[in-house]
């Protein structure tokens, strides 16, 4: 259900010689490059800190006759927009035939945002091939796992793997380059669109059936190294030679796909898109000044798993996102204002997600009122446009961008709210927000004060949330319980995390963990591990960093398989216990564990613990929390010990509502003597240059439990749904 609004949207091999394919070395790493380094400070090169988060908004004067452009871009400045966004879905208006490039409906626009002293952020039109290319070339076009060409009329059709489709995007981009690459009104390029084939997820086209089986043969070399890796001895599934290798496809087979081969498959994809991106970002770089940027704007994480936005750290300056809070697909805070105030935590999410790739991010689309794609499609509660733009902004965005401008009146989003009405020109209900937070952003500019720094209370609760993407793609791939929610289980450490009013950063595996910068880390059911990367947890843990493991941690290799040997090998010398078997229940029965003086009840996953008599190294485990229920009662299910001059605590039990996952850090603050909050799920406080933030997507009013010396700007103590507080201490 979840990719719903991407199926609603979708709408022979092209071998050339010397095609940037063959020219492409191809990445195949299992861990993350250290390619480029996470410093916040990069922004400062692109974003002026004194704005704090300027507004804009997605503008599409393709749509329109040119005599509205000059009163709609005169319009945006005058509501407050300071910059606007072009371009991604023109492509066939700015080379309506082939090699016939005409720029000057958008020269006259770039032009127009000058004089009304808009920036703008440009865009190329990668995700909408025109129809003469298409035509021309019907190999350009994906075809998805039932074997179908997806074709003309919807969008992201065009195959990364296609050499031809390759070569016709690089020309475009190239002239869009040396246009606007050293306008000074442009600040920025956005590449594509939500990269994605969008609700195709894959291409299984000739063109990347090859490019699967070339990155396989640079990946094992010898085909045997395949079969290894892939278990081929398993029901004859090996092979003799690559040339025989198809990308699985459960639509193809009588039983299911090689769980190894998928999550090689799932990574190729990702670094192919990576390949075809890193592509359009070289072909700019080399026409562009370095004062623009370069970023893409990738769909919430949650409808795309398929996009590892890590393989874009090397390129990309920094990553942007998108996100629909009342999308009805994700999830909202219990209480009768959820479904009009929409998924605080997955926006959370999707920004300190973004922020992780290279220390900074903005929010590149954010809803300006009731949207089309719903299951359903609600009026935002009056206040939550403007709530979402503050919470952004308590996020640390370095900018925010509303789709859309204009509400179109023609095309598939027929019903998609605008920052104005049908008539273009009065402001919708959510775009009079929209705009009152723009003004009400600039209006704190005043009280900006360079030098604030994070409260040491705060820095001190700071949570590194590790992440491979291989872990989540295998979970998902391979639940292994109907009761298992891979993204929840993530969400609820994510969740106990904000509730402990601490910051996140996710981190990768090509960062050296350090306990001053990350005093607790947190490993979410870390599937697929090596013995090199224990060997690093443990030297964090050693040097003083406090590390929680989730059930399910270690179970695996990198390869997906399970150890020859006991349950998460490589994990058990590290949290001094072994794993003797886990356990599921059905939906309509719980079990309990007590930690402390309080039973927690589960049944999605649990884990059966025995501490070791004499562990290798470090302090012998203690029981936290017993199985209280089953035939297992009294047996451990969460272990903790001190190693070195830090701690390892390992939590093998999955809850439903996410108060075990909170009480677990909340015990790892209490070893280590530090306070933090205890805020409601869905009521959000963050801190960012100095200013406090609130915001309450719950159905009741919120304390935001300010210092003794807060002085508010905005709202107050008490936080109504849908309301702000913004104050300084
Ligand atoms: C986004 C997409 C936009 C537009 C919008 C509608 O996911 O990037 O182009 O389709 O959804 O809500």
């Amino acid at each position: 259900m979840r990719l719903l609004k991407h199926q609603i949207l979708i709408g022979a091999l092209a071998l050339l010689s010397g095609s940037a394919l063959a020219q492409q070395k191809p990445r195949i790493n299992e861990v993350a490059d250290a390619a480029s380094v996470v410093d916040p400070t990069k922004a400062d090169k692109f974003f002026d800190r004194k704005e704090l988060m300027p507004l804009g908004a997605y503008y599409y004067p393709e749509a329109w006759p040119s005599s509205r452009w000059e009163r709609d871009i005169k319009r945006m400045a005058e509501v407050g927009m300071k910059f606007t966004h072009l371009g991604e879905f023109a492509w066939a208006r700015m080379e309506p035939t082939e090699g016939n490039y005409q720029f000057g409906w958008l020269d006259t626009t770039v032009a127009l945002c000058a004089k009304y002293g808009l920036k703008v952020i440009m865009c190329t039109p990668s995700p909408c091939p025109p129809a003469w290319l298409s035509h021309k070339h019907p190999e350009v076009q994906i075809i998805n796992a039932e074997g179908r060409t997806m074709r003309h009329g919807g969008r992201l059709q065009g195959s990364w793997s296609s050499p031809i489709y390759r070569e016709y995007v690089r020309k475009i981009v190239t002239e869009l380059g040396k246009r606007y690459g050293n306008n000074k009104t442009v600040i920025g390029w956005q590449l594509d669109n939500e990269p994605s084939h969008g609700g195709a997820h894959y291409d299984y086209a000739p063109a990347a059936q090859d490019a699967f089986r070339t990155w396989l043969k640079a990946k094992y070399g010898v085909v045997d190294s395949l079969n290894k890796y892939w278990g081929g001895a398993f029901w004859s599934n090996a092979y003799t030679s690559f040339d025989q290798v198809r990308i699985p496809n459960d639509k193809e087979s009588t039983a299911g796909t090689n769980p190894h081969q998928v999550l090689d498959f799932q990574r190729f994809q990702s670094q192919e898109m990576g390949n075809y991106l890193r592509d359009q970002t070289q072909t700019l770089r080399k026409l562009i000044s370095p004062k623009q940027f370069v970023t893409t704007n990738f769909a919430y994480y949650k409808f795309l798993p398929e996009v590892n936005l890590y393989d874009h750290k090397d390129h990309l300056d920094f990553s942007s996102f998108t996100f629909y809070w009342l999308s009805t697909y994700l999830d909202n805070a219990p209480g009768k204002l959820g479904y009009r105030l929409g998924s605080g935590l997955g926006t959370a999410f999707a920004s300190d997600f973004a922020r992780s790739t290279h220390g900074y991010t903005g929010i590149m689309e954010l809803q300006p009122g009731q949207i089309n794609w719903g299951a359903f499609n609600p009026q935002p509660l009056p206040g939550a446009v403007r709530m979402w733009v503050w919470h952004h902004f308590g996020l640390g965005s370095k900018f925010a961008c509303t789709y859309r401008f204009d509400r179109p009146t023609y095309g598939g989003e027929l019903y998609h709210y605008g920052v104005t009405n049908p008539d273009g020109y009065t402001l919708s209900l959510g775009g009079q927000e929209y705009v009152q937070a723009a003004k009400e952003i600039e209006s704190i500019r005043k009280h900006f004060n360079p030098k604030a720094a994070l409260p040491k209370a705060v820095a001190d609760r700071k949570v590194a949330i590790l992440w491979n993407q291989d872990n989540l793609w295998d979970l998902l791939n391979y639940p292994h319980s109907n009761q298992w929610d891979t993204w929840e289980h993530v969400y609820r450490y994510f969740s106990a995390a904000k509730r402990a009013g601490a910051p996140i950063d996710f981190v990768t595996e090509d960062v050296v963990l350090d306990p001053a910068k990350y005093p607790v880390a947190v490993a979410p059911a870390y599937q697929l591990v090596d013995r090199k990367l224990i060997a690093r947890w443990k030297t964090y843990v050693e040097n003083g960093g406090h590390l929680i493991l989730s059930c399910r941690t270690g179970q695996k290799d990198r390869a997906g398989q399970l150890w020859e040997g006991p349950y998460i090998d490589p994990v058990r010398d590290l949290i001094g216990a072994d794993l003797e078997f886990y356990d599921h229940l059905p939906s309509n029965q719980t079990s309990t564990i007590n930690l402390g003086t309080k039973a927690y009840s589960w049944n999605n996953w649990g884990e059966i613990l025995t501490p070791h008599a004499k562990p290798k190294y470090g302090a012998p485990a203690q029981v936290w929390a017993k199985h209280e229920g089953q035939f297992y009662a009294g047996k451990a299910a969460i272990v903790h010990r001190q190693v070195g001059k830090g701690t390892v605590t390992y939590n093998g039990i999955d809850s439903d509502d996410g108060d075990l996952e909170l009480a677990v850090l909340k015990k790892v603050y209490d070893v280590r003597k530090v306070s933090s909050e205890n805020l409601t799920p869905y009521f959000f406080k963050e801190w960012r240059d100095g200013f406090w933030v609130a915001v309450n997507y719950t159905s009741d009013n919120q304390d935001c439990n300010p210092g003794p010396n807060a002085k508010f700007l905005f709202g107050e103590r008490s936080v109504a749904p849908g309301q702000v507080a913004v104050w300084q201490e």
